[in-house]
């Protein structure tokens, strides 16, 4: 009989493969996407809409009594209520659109603001990173660990830019700058899912955005955790799943990496 942990981890993966079959096809069959602007730099298409619906189908289908909060369906319910999933059903849709190969399916499972089952299935390079609470963080059923580096001049530093709101900008690039110089380098790869769940798998040492959505951190927060690393916000409390700034690290490197982006 398996736990709840692991059977809403086998409801969540088996969601994040229909959605990751939906999203290959529709990249193999269709050379151009058309999309609808919801703000200058944000975009949805139907592949984010038909993935979203098909991991509701899956989900409800598996667990009747669940509550979902979905980028794109149900983006207005509380996930930090009851038992809930948290859904991206397209993490990187600039990428997907662009044909640029980062994006991936994010799903969560949570209860009363806790995540206790995550799944993040990069859609366009493969890997299925899963975790429950408690029970250790994988890719494709291998265990996973965060980078055991605790030298910021050998950290690979990952990234998202504040380009939904540009009054951020010189607080994002003042932070920018000191980091650039004393460590290996940064990397802006368009999936904040994705970016958490390569802090887990130890290719990124650290991680950094000042503002994410429920749906773009929960399932990744998990994966970091049960990896073996930490995800605070700004002043190092641990990260919620209501949104809001966001930094994950390999724990080693956390205080380092606070006191730089707060300049201290
Ligand atoms: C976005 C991506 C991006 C991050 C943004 C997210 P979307 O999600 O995760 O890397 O910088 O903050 O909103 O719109 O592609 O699902
Ligand atoms: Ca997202
Ligand atoms: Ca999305």
């Amino acid at each position: 009989m398996p736990t709840d942990r692991q059977h809403w981890l086998d409801a969540a993966t088996a969601a994040a493969r229909v959605a990751a079959d939906f999203i290959a096809h529709e990249a193999r069959t269709h050379r151009h996407i058309t999309w609808e602007a919801k703000s200058a730099t944000d975009f949805v298409s139907h592949v984010d809409l038909g993935a979203e619906q098909r991991i509701r189908d899956v989900l409800l289908t598996r667990l009747p009594d669940l509550r979902i909060v979905g980028e794109e369906l149900s983006n207005d319910a509380d996930p930090e209520s009851g038992l809930v999933a948290i859904v991206d059903p397209l993490d990187g849709t600039t990428n997907f659109l662009h044909g640029f190969p980062n994006y991936g399916v994010s799903i969560c499972i949570a209860l009363d603001g806790v995540p206790m089952a995550g799944v993040v299935h990069d859609v366009a390079r493969g890997g299925v990173c899963t975790a429950t609470a408690g029970g250790g963080a994988f890719v494709d059923g291998e265990p996973i660990r965060v980078s055991a580096n605790a030298d910021p001049a050998r950290a690979l530093i990952g990234t998202g830019f504040p380009f939904r709101d540009v009054s951020y900008a010189d607080r994002y690039l003042a932070m920018m700058k000191r980091i650039m110089p004393v460590t290996a380098g940064m990397r802006r790869a368009g999936s904040a899912a994705l970016d958490l769940s390569d802090v887990a798998r130890g290719r990124f040492e650290a991680f950094w955005e000042l503002w994410l959505n429920p749906w773009d951190l929960a399932a990744g927060v998990l994966l970091v955790r049960e990896a073996g690393g930490r995800v605070t916000d700004l002043d190092g409390n641990p990260a919620r799943l209501i949104g809001g700034p966001i930094v994950a690290s390999n724990d080693v490197l956390h205080d380092w990496f606070l006191d730089i982006l707060n300049d201290r």
